[in-house]
């Protein structure tokens, strides 16, 4: 057994940071080739606000779909709503990647995707925007501690709206790094401005636009309702169909699936219909030393010292005492296991955890199995690292790969094929 792990670790360490490191380089001259193009057609469009407008993408309405969900799939769909006009909330969570990010190369890399500003990045992976509409607003308890929220550390609380999916929607239009709108009064201007402003006003009421801050709530609301919608979160896996019928998984699948509840004691936080419990831990997921916004010192003074602090970071930001955030720095949101292998194509690469260090299903549930029994790298923040359910679980590689099988079986069987840019590897072509 050890030969042939040491070689796969062999592998890890030395043939695969090389094929990483040509794939950056090869990375680099692909975004500075988007970016003459970029800079090209920004001439050719100057003029007039309204004349750099870009047409949407052609989207479909499903006649399953509600007025109110229809308005939202249009408002995801926008590529105006950012500044510069071009960037809607799909670049980064497109349904055909299980509505997560849909460049391979950057998900091979550094994982955090460039806002509509060049050369603006965030700071950690998009995660799914499906399946997190019955977060909670956040809360602590004290048998699950820390539980709701929206983002990978809950700052997304949803006490505002009572809803922290709609209150996430309100997040990415105004954030720097991402669509970098001045103000809320810009967006609600350009939704006013869309071809679906009537549809806004048949949905919300004739004084919807009248107050700025209430429409943008709206806004975030619509979108939320589309995310909920059975377009977005439809539960039509071949998992669903089993769970319905108590056929159609093979028996490395259903294998999978008792060792997910069992041995793996993966349910112990992927619980539920959606495969999370919305709660928080420190796995230790090393950090990714490619992450951009490590050199990203204007919004990141600490530079490569920087560490994701999680949920402890947020709890701490919001003005809560040390005895509450310190035993939850380092901590992230359990994400939904829904759709985790949905890919436009087999060779298609996606990355897994926050800061997307793991680039296979099979290399993170090889984490799980055995983080404490082989020389993987330190983690990112090792206080308050859960040592209870995970790290050393005795999996024998044949049960690792019926995990992975069983994760596979949760990939939606329809989803809507919105057209748009999906960046593939030339090695997958
Ligand atoms: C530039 C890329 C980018 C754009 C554009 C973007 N997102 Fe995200 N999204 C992210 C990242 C990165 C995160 C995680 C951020 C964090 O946790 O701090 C995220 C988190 C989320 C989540 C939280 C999921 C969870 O389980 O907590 C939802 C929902 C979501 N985005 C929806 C949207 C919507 C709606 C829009 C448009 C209004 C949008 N995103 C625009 C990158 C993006
Ligand atoms: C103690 C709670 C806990 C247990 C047990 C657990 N997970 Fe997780 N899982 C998490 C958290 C928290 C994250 C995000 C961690 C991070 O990014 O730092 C995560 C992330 C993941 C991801 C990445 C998803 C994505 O979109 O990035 C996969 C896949 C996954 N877990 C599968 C499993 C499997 C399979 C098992 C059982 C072998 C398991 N998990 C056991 C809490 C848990």
């Amino acid at each position: 057994m050890s030969t042939i792990t040491r070689g796969g670790q062999m592998l890890r360490k030395t043939v695969l940071p090389v094929i990483a490191f040509t794939l950056c380089v090869l990375l680099l001259l692909a975004v500075s080739g988007t970016q003459a193009t970029a800079t090209m057609s920004s001439v050719a469009t100057s003029g007039p606000a309204s004349d750099a407008r870009k047409p949407l993408p052609a989207l479909e309405r499903p006649a399953s779909l509600t007025d109110k969900q229809w308005l939202g799939k249009q408002l995801f769909f926008d590529t105006n709503l950012s500044e510069p006009a071009g960037q809607a909330c799909a670049a980064c969570h497109a349904s055909q990647v299980g509505w997560t990010g849909p460049d391979a190369m950057i998900n091979l890399g550094g994982v955090v995707y460039e806002g509509a500003m060049t050369g603006r990045f965030g700071n950690r992976k998009p995660p799914s925007s499906a399946y997190g509409g019955d977060s909670p607003i956040l809360n602590f308890d004290t048998t699950n501690g820390w539980t709701g929220g929206m983002f990978w550390d809950g700052r997304a609380a949803g006490l505002t709206l009572g809803d922290p999916l709609a209150e996430q929607a309100m997040g990415p239009f105004l954030n720097p790094l991402e669509q970098n709108n001045a103000s809320a009064g810009v967006v609600v201007d350009k939704v006013k401005q869309s071809q679906y402003a009537n549809l806004f006003i048949e949905v919300w009421g004739t004084h919807a636009f009248d107050d700025t801050e209430q429409a943008y709530q709206m806004i975030g609301r619509s979108i939320a309702a589309y995310e909920r919608s059975v377009e977005v979160s439809p539960r039509n896996s071949r998992y669903d169909t089993y769970v319905g019928t108590g056929n159609g998984l093979t028996a490395q699948e259903t294998l999978g699936l008792s060792l997910f509840n069992g041995k793996a004691q993966c349910d112990k936080c992927h619980s539920g219909q959606d495969f999370t419990d919305f709660t928080y831990d420190n796995l230790g997921v090393p950090k990714n030393p490619i992450n951009p916004f490590y050199s990203e010192l204007a919004f990141n003074p600490l530079g490569a010292s920087w560490v994701d602090l999680g949920l402890g970071g947020y709890l701490k930001s919001a003005g809560h005492g040390v005895s509450v955030y310190e035993p939850e720095l380092g901590k992230f949101k359990v994400p939904t296991l829904r759709n985790v292998d949905t890919r436009p194509s087999a060779g298609f690469v996606k990355a897994y955890g926050h800061n997307g260090y793991f680039k296979s299903l099979e290399e993170i549930v090889h984490f799980y199995n055995t983080r404490d029994t082989m020389p993987w790298p330190a983690p990112e923040y090792a206080a308050n690292m859960n040592t209870r359910e995970v790290g050393n679980l005795g999996l024998t590689s044949a049960e690792e790969k019926a995990i992975v099988a069983f994760l596979k079986t949760l990939t939606d069987t329809k989803f809507p094929q919105v057209k748009q840019k999906l960046f593939l590897p030339l090695l997958a072509r």
